[in-house]
């Protein structure tokens, strides 16, 4: 029995002697035999006693380590809520689209938050490189730190020079070239959507880019936001060849022309439709194939019409963005210090028409484009008149 242990244990040093005895034990005599089984059982013996010992030295050694990585592993790992609540510490991961995408899927499937959870717009600008108007963005934030997150998407390479005082410090998301108009585009905006989702407090999810300016103060906006029912994505459906023209057959049946829906991509989403944009595959590779610049512009129906068939009645039909089309042409027009006026505050943006939660409302717009870059000391000299801030 204890022979047998011993081979085990020393399994590779054991083997070849003890084949070699075997084949050696018919042609020696017994007695020798009887020897050499005595000296096995010897040092078999042997062996285990100092392997016990060392066990036994080495356990009591080594036994404190042990509890020790077990509580460090508590306060960062799974064992402890907090590990699963707080937002990543770097933006910046290794992660690649498919892996992120995957990750920013996971969500709770009980409503209710056993911990205290106050919910954060986050705001994600869709960027080339700098932003100029991040000064007045910095004066909207101020003294709201706990309601918002911001990510930054630009091309890859550009390095912001942001000072660490400014909320746009240190929250560029790893990206890549996005071009207007393809599905590139589209991936920008669930890169930007997937990496906030990774922060379980961000409950609101607004697209804006460097020519965009907030129209109110920041408790104003999230309060509006905060108590929509509805999420504020531009989706109608519109004849003519900048509309239904656009949809191409081979796309049916899962989407059909009746569900063909076209807005400007500036949108502001609630967690659920986050997360419905982020794990899309079916819809994804449809558009993938079928709309394609210069027939079709995924930018401006991808999200639209992917979220009618999937939430209709989760969505406002309407954006949050102003956008100034009166001068006509393919482009909005650029708004500068002389458009950019006390009246333009009050009576353009606080002078609409829309539904907020089924109700008429006056105020239909939260944010603007596009602002030139030259206005930003005019806002900023102008901001307590314009925006109440
Ligand atoms: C991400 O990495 C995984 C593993 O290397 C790979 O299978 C997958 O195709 C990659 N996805 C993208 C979008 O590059
Ligand atoms: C925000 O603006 C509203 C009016 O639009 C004003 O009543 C409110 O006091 C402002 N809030 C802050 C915190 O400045
Ligand atoms: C599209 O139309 C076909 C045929 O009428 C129907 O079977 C299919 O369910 C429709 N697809 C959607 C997404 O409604
Ligand atoms: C938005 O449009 C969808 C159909 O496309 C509709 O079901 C939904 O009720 C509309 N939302 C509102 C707030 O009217
Ligand atoms: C903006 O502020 C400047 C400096 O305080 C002032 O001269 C100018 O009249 C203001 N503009 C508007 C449109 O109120």
């Amino acid at each position: 029995m204890q022979s047998r242990v011993g081979s085990f244990s020393s399994l590779e040093e054991g083997q070849v002697p003890h084949r070699i005895m075997h084949q050696y034990s018919k042609i020696f005599p017994l007695r020798l035999l009887l020897l050499f089984l005595l000296l096995g059982v010897g040092i078999v013996f042997l062996y285990i006693s100092m392997y016990t010992y060392r066990f036994v030295s080495i356990h009591s050694v080594v036994s404190p380590t042990p509890s020790r990585i077990q509580t460090h592993s508590c306060v960062e790992g799974s064992k402890n809520l907090e590990g699963w609540i707080k937002p990543p510490s770097a933006l910046l991961h290794e992660m690649n689209d498919s892996e992120l995408f995957w990750r920013a899927s996971f969500g709770p499937l009980i409503e209710k938050y056993p911990f205290k959870r106050t919910p954060k717009i986050a705001f994600m600008f869709l960027t080339r490189g700098p932003l100029p108007l991040a000064p007045l963005w910095d004066k909207f934030f101020k003294g709201n730190e706990k309601l918002y997150s911001i990510y930054i998407h630009s091309l890859p390479l550009y390095e912001p020079e942001f000072q660490p005082s400014s909320a746009f410090y240190g929250r560029q998301i790893p990206s890549q070239v996005a071009e207007w108009g393809g599905m590139s585009m589209c991936d920008a905006e669930r890169r930007l959507l997937a990496n906030a989702l990774l922060d379980i407090s961000n409950e609101w999810f607004v697209l804006v880019s460097e020519a965009c300016i907030p129209l109110r103060n920041f408790t104003t906006i999230y309060t509006y936001i905060s108590e929509s029912r509805f999420s504020f994505i531009g989706a109608f459906d519109e004849d003519g060849p900048y509309g239904r023209g656009r949809y191409n057959g081979h796309m049916a049946p899962e989407v059909n022309l009746s569900d063909w829906r076209k807005g400007s991509q500036w949108f502001e989403i609630g967690r659920k439709l986050a997360t419905d944009m982020v794990q899309d595959t079916l819809y994804y590779s449809k558009f993938d194939q079928f709309c394609r610049p210069h027939s079709c512009y995924a930018d401006e129906h991808y999200f639209p019409t992917m979220l009618t068939l999937h939430s209709p009645h989760l969505l406002a039909n309407r954006t949050l963005m102003w956008v100034d089309w009166s001068r006509g042409g393919p482009h909005p027009a650029t708004l500068g210090e002389n458009d950019l006026i006390e009246r333009f505050f009050t009576e353009t943006i606080g002078g609409g028409s829309c539904m907020y939660n089924n109700q008429p409302t006056n105020l239909c717009f939260l944010f603007a484009r596009k602002v030139a870059a030259a206005a930003l000391d005019h806002l900023l000299e102008n901001s307590s008149k314009f925006f109440g801030i």
